[in-house]
């Protein structure tokens, strides 16, 4: 149950980040849409590790294999089996946690609840547990765009104290979005984001940031009173991201430090229903979209894994320097961008499936 998310589009996850393979099920996917492995592969490659020196060196093709609910390129309605193989796993990196618990990774709560701890790199807790939510959640996005023309892009918005200007009106595409090695769309902006993952990786240490995400084209009337808010289920789904810290939609925070008359979005006739002519929002009012673009945003810890000395303990309570060997993400950012994707088309495959 805890490792399945959804009600109608219904994803689960399963592998650990250095066994056999890693991978997902998909159940609640309609039958007779087109699907193949090109599309999901297209999505996995923007996660894969490896990608550029602002990414973990662990190397990994990630080719997707379709093990079931597919035939001759068209869905059957029955559940879609979802492989990955772990090529480049290399355990020996991961001696160390075995007495030491990496500081702010999982290590530590994972023993004290299971008992027992994967024998590598974190597990379940792994960064490599989103290969199965980007393969689920590239089926997802293949079927809000052929069902209702729904697009979902995200980008890196800040990377420390680096920030893009707020782009979310504008349209941007996936394209442009891939057009740096950070995912932001402003070149000038994403120089400087650069420049400060590679000054801290230097020195041995890490960045944070934050991740845009804007879904156009998606239907009015689309959520659940009351604990199924779209706007509920979109945060729940962004803080299940590994690393993620925090999550915002359409004014968010800085909202509320303006006043209601400058915060409210205005109705104007639109065709022939209604829009708003600014969108704070996001998108979602009573946790129910609106029909206007949902804009919301997630943030991004520092990554918990460096190999500067830092003061800590073992399990035991002995004080210990810790150094994490291995090959870690100075920056989450660039490989989180299509993972916000995934898990946003997740969750509106959901409700779009619900709303009938
Ligand atoms: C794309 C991506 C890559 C990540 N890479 C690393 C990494 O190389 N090293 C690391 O310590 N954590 C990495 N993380 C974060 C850890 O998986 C996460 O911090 C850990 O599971 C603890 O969970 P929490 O930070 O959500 O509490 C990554 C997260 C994402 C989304």
């Amino acid at each position: 149950m805890f490792n399945t998310f959804g009600t109608r589009f219904r994803l689960t996850t399963f592998g650990e980040s250095h066994g056999p393979c890693i991978g997902a099920v998909v159940d609640g996917c309609p039958s007779r849409m087109a699907l193949s492995e090109d599309i999901i592969q297209k999505q996995l490659d923007r996660r894969r590790p490896g990608q550029s020196s602002l990414t973990t060196q662990r190397s990994e093709a990630d080719r997707i294999v379709i093990l079931s609910g597919v035939e001759n390129g068209l869905t059957l309605g029955s559940p879609i089996g979802l492989m990955v193989e772990n090529a480049d796993k290399k355990p020996s990196d991961y001696g160390k946690i075995i007495e030491v618990p990496r500081p702010s990774h999982a290590d530590f709560t994972y023993k004290v609840k299971y008992g027992i701890l994967a024998s590598s790199g974190g597990g379940r807790a792994s960064a490599r547990e989103t290969v199965g939510r980007v393969a689920g959640g590239a089926i997802a996005d293949k079927l809000l765009f052929d069902r209702f023309g729904v697009q979902i892009v995200a980008w890196v918005s800040s990377v420390a104290t680096v920030d893009a200007y707020d782009l979310s009106c504008e349209m941007i595409s996936r394209k442009e979005v891939d057009n740096n090695e950070i995912r932001c769309p402003d070149d000038k902006v994403a120089e400087k984001m650069i420049a400060a993952i590679e000054r801290a990786a230097k020195r041995n240490d890490s960045v944070g940031g934050v991740i845009t995400c804007v879904c156009r084209n998606v239907p009015a009337g689309w959520g659940e009173p009351v604990f199924g808010k779209t706007t509920a289920l979109l945060a729940a789904a962004m803080l299940s991201i590994p690393a993620s810290r925090g999550f915002e939609i359409g004014s968010g925070f800085a909202g509320t430090r303006t006043f209601g008359s400058q915060n409210n979005d205005m109705y104007v006739k639109k065709g022939k229903t209604l829009g708003t002519k600014t969108n704070r929002s996001g998108g979602i009012q009573g946790g129910i979209t609106n029909g206007e673009p949902i804009v919301f945003r997630v943030a991004f810890k520092p990554t918990a894994s460096i190999a500067m000395a830092q003061k800590s303990s073992n399990y035991r309570g002995k004080s210990v320097i810790s150094m994490i060997k291995g090959r870690h993400d100075p920056c989450v950012l660039p490989r989180a961008v299509p993972i916000v994707e995934a898990m946003a088309a997740l969750v509106l495959a959901d409700v779009g499936l619900m709303a009938g």
